[in-house]
């Protein structure tokens, strides 16, 4: 008999095809924002488990899952789930970093740039009738060039941002929850305490995991440190920051901009204020989506979860204590 695996969203059949004829695989709808009803019954008998981070996974869930050997997050952020509980009943957690390292500090970027050079505005403007002329003072933005950008969370994301970051001029400080003195010298980097890098960044650029250290770091009091010229850019967790005085600073301008990959709650309502402010871009959590990327995110997931219900170290493991037993 094939082990029993729930997958809480349809995947394409080429990114899931090594569970072929190892898995007896069910399947929730591509765009489920929790467990879709239809997988309920296969609770009781599940041995794996294969999460996007829409879907919680949480005591109410694992208590319901009697059978289950492995869990495995397709992303690197492992917040939606609770990681301690899994470790409590034996359970390794598999994520997959290192391969969405790239496209994401890409679309760090890529968001970056636009809300540098307000270019949501100006494409809006262009394609709306209100590009009448080569205006010289018109759609102005930020240099870069010998500008400060505060990476908070220098781990693999916050050093391929600094690595591109270097290329524009741009001069790197950043807070992390160690110093990484070869980091420093790559990238010729600067350690910060956290209100340093508030005060002096012209960019702050978020990449930290949300944990509890983490979660509403960038409040009312954070925001305000900053300079009023300055653009927050978050392509990492959206409760990183609080959204209420997110908005707050952007209408009364204690900062300039936002650009967010990620926001709070996912996704906004479409009639949340953050849309209709002209000096914040948000896109739909799409660091990682790029097809090479997503693929390999989900080959990874199905290799923890093989290795998991073969009672194999994982890939990627999140609480390796857990393995040392097996
Ligand atoms: C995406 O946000 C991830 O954590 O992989």
């Amino acid at each position: 008999m094939l082990p029993t695996v729930v997958l809480t969203h349809k995947l394409p059949p080429d990114w899931i095809s090594s569970l072929d004829g190892r898995v007896q695989a069910y399947s929730g709808p591509t765009d489920a924002d929790k467990l879709a009803p239809e997988l309920e019954a296969f609770l009781p008998d599940a041995e794996g488990l294969l999460s996007l981070l829409t879907v919680p996974i949480k005591e109410e869930l694992l208590a319901r899952m009697p059978k289950l050997r492995v869990v495995s997050n397709m992303a690197v952020g492992v917040d939606n789930i609770d990681v301690a509980a899994c470790t409590r009943r034996g359970i390794p957690v598999g994520h997959t970093p290192g391969v969405l390292t790239d496209a994401t500090a890409d679309l760090t970027m890529g968001i970056l740039l636009s809300a540098a050079r307000r270019l949501p505005e100006a494409a809006r403007d262009a394609s709306e009738g209100r590009w009448t002329t080569w205006s010289p003072t018109g759609w102005l933005g930020a240099d870069l060039r010998n500008k400060v950008l505060g990476i908070i969370g220098m781990g693999k994301i916050g050093q391929a941002v600094a690595e591109r970051a270097a290329g524009f001029g741009l001069k790197i400080i950043y807070r992390n929850p160690s110093h990484l003195p070869l980091v420093e010298a790559q990238f010729a980097a600067e350690y910060a305490s956290f209100d340093e890098l508030l005060h002096r960044s012209d960019i702050v650029s978020l990449h930290c995991p949300l944990n509890v250290e983490t979660q509403h770091l960038i409040d009312d009091s954070a925001l305000r440190k900053m300079k009023s010229t300055a653009i927050l850019v978050n392509a990492a967790r959206g409760p990183v920051v609080r959204t209420d005085a997110l908005v707050r600073a952007l209408q009364e301008g204690w900062i300039a901009a936002a650009a967010l990959d990620v926001t709070d709650p996912e996704p906004l309502p479409p009639d949340h204020p953050l849309y209709g402010l002209e000096n914040c871009l948000v896109v739909p959590h799409i660091g990682s989506a790029t097809h090479g990327t997503r693929k390999r995110m989900a080959e990874i997931a199905c290799e923890n979860m093989l290795a998991g219900l073969d009672e194999r170290r994982l890939l990627h493991c999140v609480n390796p204590e857990v393995e040392t037993k097996i």
